[in-house]
């Protein structure tokens, strides 16, 4: 074999990792800690199905990264040990924010359930209605239980595809022997009141919520990852409790947690580093900052972009610290160049708000004595997100402004 421009890095490589596979979002692990109270509580509420009677159905409620998924995961394969050939019962996961429409709801959970080729629901080209009755005549005899998971289900009252809860939930009226529970998985507490009062009365159920992890409890779930992940003595100890601790901070957040581990891992890794330390962690922190707010910043509507274009032209004039006035003339200026509309000065106003609560830039009201008060604006990303920004089309095109400061009245 010749050599080649890969052979510094794989010298330099050096793998820590005895199974990487652990660190991914889709792995699901076969011990969760601090989750045993509500895998109980939903494991007794599904016993039933074993038995041969309808569960009740279930909302579980609980912010991003509190582990929903994964013990519903969990408890299916539970499930699976439980009823080897599934004849007592069918557990069947949807995932809302994909399967996003009421038609492919159906469409998914039927294919699930059906196995001749010949009866298989059709992508497209039937209507909800016939799906819906398909399912019914398939299941009705068949004398099992069906526990239907809807896995981000607040993601489909987004698009006003709730109706499909509601006909769900009545399909047992229209079932002699079969049975389906459904199980409902939200992000957003206030799921319930989003729903349309027919859809709402049928789902009601038992409710179970997962809350945030701690920092001690984020501490056990990553002790248990690095075991399975790495060699021994390879993650120092301060690595755990500082990858916790930021986990803690993003709403008791595992995945970020162990993203963090992950990436930390992978660029000791690069690096030819036999120990993951708490240095590694700071630059995944760094590394996974950057590609978020990077991404926020490319996904913002173009008057948007325009407002924090303005503010990043007064800090680079040396004004980094200014008032929604002196962000204006700098957007007007821009919208003056790019040929565009200018949005009035209270509607740059809410555009700045929402900037804010992107934690691009802050805005906050200071008072000026008797002059009164008024929003002081800065900007909230470093240097190397900003070059990046540059790149951007919309950024690009405006190289060559001066901000008004440097115009000279003539
Ligand atoms: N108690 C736990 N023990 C081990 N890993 C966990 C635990 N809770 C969450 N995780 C892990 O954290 C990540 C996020 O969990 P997930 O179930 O996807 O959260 P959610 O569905 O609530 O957003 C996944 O990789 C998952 O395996
Ligand atoms: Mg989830």
């Amino acid at each position: 074999m010749g050599s080649s421009i890969f052979d510094q890095y794989v010298e330099k490589r050096k793998n820590i990792t005895k199974n990487k596979q652990v660190l991914l979002t889709t792995y699901v692990p076969n011990i969760l800690p601090h989750r045993t109270a509500q895998i109980e509580r939903i494991a007794s509420i599904i016993s039933s199905a074993l038995n041969g009677d309808k569960p009740s159905n279930i909302m579980v409620y609980g912010k991003t990264g509190t582990g929903k998924t994964a013990v519903l995961n969990y408890i299916g394969k539970e499930l699976r040990k439980a009823d080897e050939n599934e004849e007592k019962c069918k557990y069947i996961y949807v995932n809302c924010e994909i399967v996003d429409t009421p038609y492919s709801v159906l469409f998914n959970i039927g294919n699930q359930i059906i196995v001749e080729d010949s009866r298989r629901i059709p992508f497209t080209g039937w209507s909800f209605e016939k799906v819906y009755s398909e399912i019914v005549n398939y299941i009705n005899n068949m004398n099992k239980v069906f526990i239907v998971v809807l896995d981000e289900i607040d993601k489909l009252i987004d698009r006003k595809g709730d109706d499909v809860f509601y006909y769900l939930a009545k399909i047992n009226e229209n079932l002699e022997s079969s049975k389906v529970s459904l199980i409902g998985i939200s992000n957003n507490m206030k799921f319930m009141e989003l729903l349309e009062p027919k859809a709402k009365s049928r789902l009601g159920g038992e409710s179970v919520i997962f809350p945030p992890y701690s920092k001690d409890e984020l501490e056990d779930i990553l002790r248990e990852r690095v075991k399975e992940a790495f060699d021994e003595n390879v993650i120092e100890d301060s690595v755990i409790s500082y990858c916790a601790s930021i986990g803690a901070k993003v709403d008791g957040d595992a995945r970020v947690a162990i993203d963090l581990l992950k990436t930390a891992a992978d660029i000791a890794e690069r690096n030819g580093d036999e120990k993951v330390q708490e240095a590694h962690v700071k630059s995944a922190k760094n590394s996974i900052e950057f590609d978020i707010v990077s991404e926020a910043i490319k996904t913002l509507p173009p008057q948007s972009k325009l407002v924090l274009i303005a503010v990043i032209k007064n800090v680079e004039s040396g004004n980094s610290s200014m008032t929604t006035g002196d962000v204006y003339k700098a957007y007007q200026s821009l919208c003056g160049m790019i040929g565009t509309s200018v949005l009035s000065q209270r509607r740059i106003g809410d555009l700045i708000g929402e900037l804010d609560s992107l934690g691009l830039i802050t805005a906050s009201i200071r008072s000026f004595g008797r002059a009164g008060r008024s929003r002081i604006i800065e900007l909230n990303i470093n240097k190397m997100i900003i070059e990046n920004f540059k790149q951007d089309p919309t950024f690009k095109f405006l190289e060559s402004y001066r901000h008004p400061s440097q115009m000279r009245l003539v």
